[in-house]
């Protein structure tokens, strides 16, 4: 089904009809085109085009086939060209001539982009649903490990000690930016385009604020040309959903990493893990490796469409067709991951013991003597240079700083007393590090604190 045969002689070949058609992508926008045709329609009632019968009755029509569609009695045939042609001829099979009025001032260039709009409103709320979900999460393990100690580190070598708490609060803070992200690119989401025409805006007297208002739109795009060849953002929204992409493969690089056997932090539940069918003892981290190997595929999309538009002259050109498949892609990966990884680290068991030994050994309190003996008057520069001595001296001796005696530290500084044990513990190497955004419990529960604020608004 087609609805423009009037100035061809010839039928389009069936390779290229299929080639061009977009219905087996573009038939989730149903609903969205179902809605931005109801509100066209009223919209054309209020300019004359259509009476109030015929416009009650084109609503009541769209509604039913909404209904239909969503109860699984009407399908989205293939045959059609796309999702627009489907809703008009339906509309016309179904209420006769009254139908071939509906596409009166309108253009399937703004319709689309219209349905488009509407339908990735309502997603990026989906997803800000997810990582809202996947925030909550975080925040309990944050407070549930405000004592746990693991070492930090700097390429990937051990550091300072922290809590496990600080490490998941980082990643709140991450997600906590793609929220906010998002709900930003959603400004820009939610105009709406209907009244652009083809490129050319339309001679009936449309009241596009008035549509507007109906489709729940923040406002109305301000040029014609613009409003239906602007795809700018689908771009912002999968960057945006690359960048949790992004974060989420780091967090899960790091759980790879935290269940080999080699570091034994964590052990995924048995129900987000998987076996091997030759060697019977494995049981991999396969969640977190997919999670981390589809973030390739997001951003692969982000690139799709940046490369789609580069270049493209105004206004509309078919090019644009290929937007659809990248977002929903896109989309539906980045959900799929934010609900499976929300489940696996709610699910995942810490190995708090291990964490500690490991924030031990590797000198994390190598910063925390320099630091003691700035406290006594030397300068950072020259305490740097003696807590690196003695972490030379401990490397050959085989002990860790807190198992040198105090003639041994003596030897490289006078000032060095008993209570040179307390301050370099792990506990208080955490514990003293206490300023704002620092690891220390308050700190900590400080930046929960500040977290649950953040999501109740
Ligand atoms: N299926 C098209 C798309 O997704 C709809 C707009 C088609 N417009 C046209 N003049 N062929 O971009």
């Amino acid at each position: 089904m087609k609805l423009w045969g009037g100035r061809f002689e010839n039928q389009t070949e069936k390779a290229a009809f299929d080639f061009q058609s977009s219905i087996h992508v573009d038939r989730r926008l149903y609903r969205e085109d179902i809605l931005g045709s109801i509100a066209h329609a009223k919209t054309l009632n209020r300019c004359g085009v259509l009476t109030e019968d015929e416009t009650s009755k084109v609503e009541k029509a769209l509604n039913e086939l909404l209904q239909d569609i969503e109860d699984g009695k009407v399908q989205i045939g293939m045959d059609h060209e796309d999702i627009h042609t489907f809703v008009e001829s339906t509309l016309t099979e179904r209420i006769g001539d009254l139908g071939k009025k509906i596409h009166t001032g309108r253009s399937r260039n703004d319709q689309v982009a219209t349905d488009f709009r509407l339908y990735l409103g309502r997603e990026v709320d989906n997803i800000v649903a997810l990582l809202k979900k996947l925030e909550e999460t975080l925040l309990k393990l944050a407070e549930s490990n405000l004592d746990t100690i693991i070492s930090g580190y700097t390429h990937m070598q051990k550091a300072q000690p922290l809590t496990l708490g600080h490490y998941f609060m980082a990643y709140f803070e991450m997600f906590r930016r793609d929220i906010e992200r998002l709900m930003d690119a959603k400004k820009r989401i939610m105009i709406m385009p209907l009244g652009s025409g083809a490129l050319a805006g339309t001679t009936f007297d449309l009241d596009r604020e008035y549509t507007c208002s109906l489709l729940g739109f923040n406002d109305i795009t301000y040029n014609s040309l613009d409003g239906v060849s602007d795809r700018d953002f689908t771009i912002e929204l999968v960057s945006g959903l690359s960048i949790i992409m992004m974060h989420l493969s780091r967090f899960c690089e790091e759980l790879i990493l935290w269940s080999t056997s080699e570091f034994s932090y964590v052990e995924m539940d048995d129900g987000y893990s998987t076996g091997s069918s030759i060697m019977p003892q494995k049981k991999n981290p396969d969640m977190a490796e997919l999670i981390r190997g589809k973030t390739g595929r997001v951003y692969g999309s982000n690139m799709t469409l940046l490369t789609m538009m580069k270049s493209l002259p105004l206004a509309y050109n078919k090019d644009m067709q290929e937007d659809k498949e990248a977002v929903f892609d896109a989309i539906d990966t980045v959900k799929a991951c934010l609900e499976v990884f929300d489940g696996m680290i709610r699910t995942m068991r810490f190995n708090r013991d291990r964490m500690y030994e490991a924030s031990e050994d590797g000198y994390t309190n190598a910063t925390d003597l320099a630091d003691y003996l700035v406290r006594k008057g030397v300068p950072f520069r020259e305490t740097h240079e003696i807590s690196g001595q003695i972490v030379q001296y401990g490397i050959k001796e085989k002990k860790k700083l807190s198992e040198l005696t105090l003639d041994e530290l003596k030897g490289f500084s006078e000032l060095i007393d008993e209570d040179i044990y307390g301050e370099i513990s792990v506990e208080t190497c955490v514990s003293k590090r206490n300023l704002i955004g620092g690891p220390s419990r308050e700190a900590v529960m400080k930046s929960t604190q500040r977290g649950k604020d953040f999501l109740k608004k």
